[in-house]
């Protein structure tokens, strides 16, 4: 572990954070989830640094117009809830307890994980609502068996209320961090809160699980994020029920590695009115998430999810001669001895001045759940305050996280920088509010 120390600011009079406990929900306790859990246990005593958090690293300017004005960290100009208020719960069909999913996961080494152990195995994962239909290469064992999804419901929203009390929470927010599950277009059930409650008595095939977690949390008013590529929230029934309940949602598919990459680089390319002819990506993965995504139905949802980002990004009906032709190709593969430590290629053909070809290549060694973590911290914390501040709907000032972000209006944002700019105007909107 790298030790850092962390200088705490102070907090500025306008914008005290926000006090209570927030319980952070998290379906799936697996390697990103545990490492989220591990992070912030081992940031609170205040000599680690939260290293990829924009809520706690991250500054803002306090005037976009000056660039001379203030620019304070964000945690200290947006009341958003403190680390040492974060509790943590969640459910997992296989994974005992936090320790036990930090244990499989093997992303933090045995020092790191020892000396914050006790705090993670106090994590238990209440059973799952699990159908290995959606998740064919995992085998569920901690899975509530009741006879049809609305009983599933029912169950969910009772462990929710039960953790509110146990854990003497005053706000919570859920993160699904659970699996991806295989590929689906929203079908006639998905199309209104109506059909959508008709079948979960009715046991509709076409209702996955994480949507069964998304409508407990709507109901218990408990604002939701997806960071899998599944559909989730994103469809019309969610987002009836979010905007009935006054509930903010957001996703879908924490932008980490490649995509991260992707969206850093062709926004500078495209900047520069390089061309471009092809990107090809290929990743090898070693963790459980690539166990899953080696089933060619969860991998179809993934792909949909890293395909959609350059089209928006290149705008190839403004451009036609550079970006009217570009082949796009993304490739996973399973490869166990890597574990977490994901690596992602890319090959990149560009042409410039006089049609000249060039060619970029990308090796990016990274870690998918030490990107991914504080991701899941951010979301939390800019839910919560979304909440609070009487936010409901999509969230798409939130898209900078997410591979397929979930946008209002007829257009999605992917160029990182935009993303950041449109995260910290609301961020000064809220604050304002
Ligand atoms: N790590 C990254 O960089 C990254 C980036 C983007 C998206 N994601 C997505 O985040 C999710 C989590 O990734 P991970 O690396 O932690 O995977 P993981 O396989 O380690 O953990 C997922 C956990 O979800 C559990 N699960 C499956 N179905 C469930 C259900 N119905 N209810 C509750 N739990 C369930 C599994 O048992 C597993 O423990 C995956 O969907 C992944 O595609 C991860």
């Amino acid at each position: 572990m790298v030790q850092i120390l962390y200088c705490v600011s102070m907090t500025s009079d306008s914008s005290l954070p926000s006090n209570g406990r927030l319980g952070i929900l998290m379906p799936g306790l697996g390697a990103v989830a545990s490492t989220v859990i591990a992070g912030v246990m081992a940031a609170r005593n205040g000599t680690v640094a939260p290293i990829g958090s924009i809520s706690q690293m991250g500054r803002i300017q306090t005037d976009p117009g000056n660039l001379g004005s203030a620019k304070p960290l964000i945690k200290d100009f947006a009341p958003i809830a403190q680390l040492d208020d974060l509790v943590f719960g969640g459910w997992d069909p296989i994974s005992a307890n936090a320790l036990e999913a930090a244990e499989v996961a093997n992303v933090l080494t045995g020092p790191d994980l020892a000396a914050i152990s006790a705090e993670l195995e106090g994590v238990v994962a209440m059973d799952a609502v699990f159908d290995q239909k959606w998740v064919s290469r995992l085998e569920g064992v901690r899975v509530k068996d009741l006879p049809s999804k609305w009983d599933q419901a029912l169950a969910l929203m009772d462990d929710i209320e039960r953790f509110r009390t146990e854990q003497e929470c005053d706000r919570l927010v859920m993160v699904w961090c659970g699996s991806t599950e295989a590929y689906q277009e929203p079908s006639d059930v998905h199309m209104s809160l109506e059909a959508f409650e008709q079948g979960l008595k009715d046991n509709d095939d076409n209702i996955a699980p994480s949507q069964i977690y998304a409508y407990a949390a709507l109901q218990s008013h408990v604002p939701y994020a997806n960071g899998a590529p599944n559909l989730s929230v994103d469809v019309p029934a969610m987002i009836e029920l979010a905007n009935k309940l006054s509930v903010p949602i957001c996703g879908k598919d924490f932008k980490t590695g490649q995509t991260l990459m992707k969206t850093l680089i062709a926004p500078g390319l495209k900047s520069r009115m390089l061309g471009l002819r092809g990107w090809y990506s290929t990743n090898i993965l070693g963790n459980r998430d690539g166990q899953v995504l080696d089933a060619p139905e969860n991998f179809k949802t993934k792909e949909a999810s890293k395909l959609g980002v350059l089209g928006t990004i290149f705008e190839p009906e403004n451009n036609p001669e550079l970006y009217g032709n570009i082949d796009h190709v993304v490739r996973i593969n399973y490869y166990p001895p890597r574990g977490d430590n994901k690596e992602g290629w890319d090959a990149i053909d560009i042409f410039g001045w006089l049609g000249y070809e060039m060619q970029i290549k990308v090796d990016f060694l990274c870690r998918d759940s030490i990107l991914a973590a504080p991701l899941v911290l951010d979301l939390a914390l800019f839910m919560d305050l979304a909440a609070q501040k009487g936010q409901s709907g999509i969230q798409d000032w939130l898209s900078f996280y997410f591979k397929a972000p979930q946008f209002r209006g007829d257009r999605v944002e992917h160029d990182l920088f935009v993303q950041e700019r449109l995260l910290h105007d609301k961020l000064r909107e809220l604050v304002a509010s």
